[in-house]
């Protein structure tokens, strides 16, 4: 390894970067082709909707110049063909290039090792582990779809100067200004699908899109933890058809509304209810995996973000304070409980901070001691 990998596979993360919340179901790859010289003769990202993959693309572009160069890949290539032509294990190994430098290996067993293992069979170099860490936060969804069976979960909560949420009064209230809004609307189009639970709908009636100027095609799937189905189906959530919405509602339950809902194009997803009647958090995340789903992005109201803390089913948290509080009737973040239960917790570290104008963002990172494929990210 060295610190021309390190600065190539940077180049190649910030690539695989553009595709968040593009590519699902399958990961976001980046990948670049470096001349012996030096010199970066191509670039491929995945494609939307996941195919075609990164490498394919960049070795596509490099053509001829691929031969005897080095291909940097944050993931390791793909070892199984899935009926959609070679696996980009086999397109490198067809393209010569001298080393292929991988940041991370796939857990996915239809690949994990094999990818690898193929390039090295066909004479090529093969560097493993350069900038892993951070490759395996850029492929956080897809490890944990692919090892826990459930998406990875990133809690946004936008508070006052007081630590309390302003209280919806039929649409949403500001307490952060429009830059800090637009950070979030960002975050919004590099998840996969944004929830939240039937109560914030009722009392922000958001439309729960991404209205950054262009990005509008970058909204993600829309979820609402609805056990009942008794979302209203005049709720503005409904108005932009072109982006799905899916009601996660009580499986062994007669829904009288579904049919109304249906007519406003939600899908209708069922899920497993807990001891206490509550849809179960694990459970929807895996209905949410098994769908495709590998970022979600939980922006609802205490209640929702309560049950992801108990469950212990955040993996990051991107908290925006404004200067201002909520005031008397805001609302503690996690219900009966205020920011101090996840940020003082212990299980979760601070990763960044920055400011809009007056308001303060900081990013807190659960540190995770669970599966090895996990212990870089
Ligand atoms: N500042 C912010 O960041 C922010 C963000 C969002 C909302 N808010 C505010 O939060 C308030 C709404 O709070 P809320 O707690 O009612 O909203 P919420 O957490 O979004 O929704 C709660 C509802 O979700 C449903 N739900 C289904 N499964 C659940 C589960 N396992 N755990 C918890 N809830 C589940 C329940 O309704 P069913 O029983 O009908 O399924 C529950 O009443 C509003 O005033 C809104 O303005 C603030």
């Amino acid at each position: 390894m060295s610190a021309s990998d390190e600065e190539h596979m940077a180049q190649a993360l910030a690539l695989a970067r553009r595709g968040l919340g593009l590519t699902w179901p399958s990961p976001s790859v980046g990948s670049i082709v470096v001349a012996p010289s030096g010199e970066i003769v191509s670039r491929g990202w995945t494609a939307s909707g996941g195919r075609p993959h990164a490498e394919a693309i960049a070795l596509d572009r490099a053509r001829a110049r691929a031969r005897g160069a080095t291909l940097y890949v944050t993931l390791e290539p793909c070892a199984h063909e899935g009926g959609r032509g070679l696996a980009c294990a086999d397109v490198i190994a067809a393209a010569q290039p001298a080393r292929a430098v991988v940041a991370l290996r796939d857990p996915d067993p239809r690949t994990s090792g094999q990818g690898l293992e193929r390039l090295a069979a066909a004479g090529i170099e093969v560097v493993e582990g350069v900038l892993a860490a951070e490759a395996a936060s850029v492929a956080l969804g897809h490890l944990l779809r692919v090892t826990e069976e459930r998406p990875a979960v990133t809690l946004k909560l936008a508070l006052g100067a007081d630590g309390l949420m302003p209280r919806g009064d039929g649409a949403p209230v500001w307490i952060t200004g429009p830059e800090a809004r637009a950070h979030g609307h960002l975050l919004r189009a590099r998840n996969d699908a944004i929830l939240v639970g039937r109560g914030t709908i009722l009392a922000d009636n958001p439309s729960l899109t991404c209205r950054l100027p262009g990005m509008g095609c970058r909204s993600p799937v829309r979820v609402v933890l609805d056990r009942r189905l008794r979302t209203p189906p005049e709720a503005h959530l409904f108005d932009d058809m072109m982006v799905p919405v899916w009601l996660i509602c009580a499986a062994d339950e007669d829904h009288p509304n579904a049919e109304a809902l249906q007519e406003r194009c939600a899908e209708i997803v069922p899920a497993a209810v807990d001891a206490h009647g509550m849809l179960g958090i694990r459970d929807a995340l895996e209905t949410l995996a098994s769908r495709g789903i590998t970022r979600v992005l939980v922006e609802g109201g205490p209640s929702v973000a309560r049950a992801f803390l108990d469950a212990d089913l955040i993996d990051e948290a991107v908290i925006y304070q404004g200067p201002n509080p909520a005031g008397a009737d805001g609302l503690m973040p996690f219900v009966n409980e205020g920011l101090d239960r996840l940020t003082g917790s212990g299980h979760f570290t601070q990763i960044h901070a920055r400011s809009f104008g007056p308001d303060r963002m900081t990013w807190w990172r659960r540190m995770r001691t669970c599966s090895p494929a996990l212990s870089a990210a």
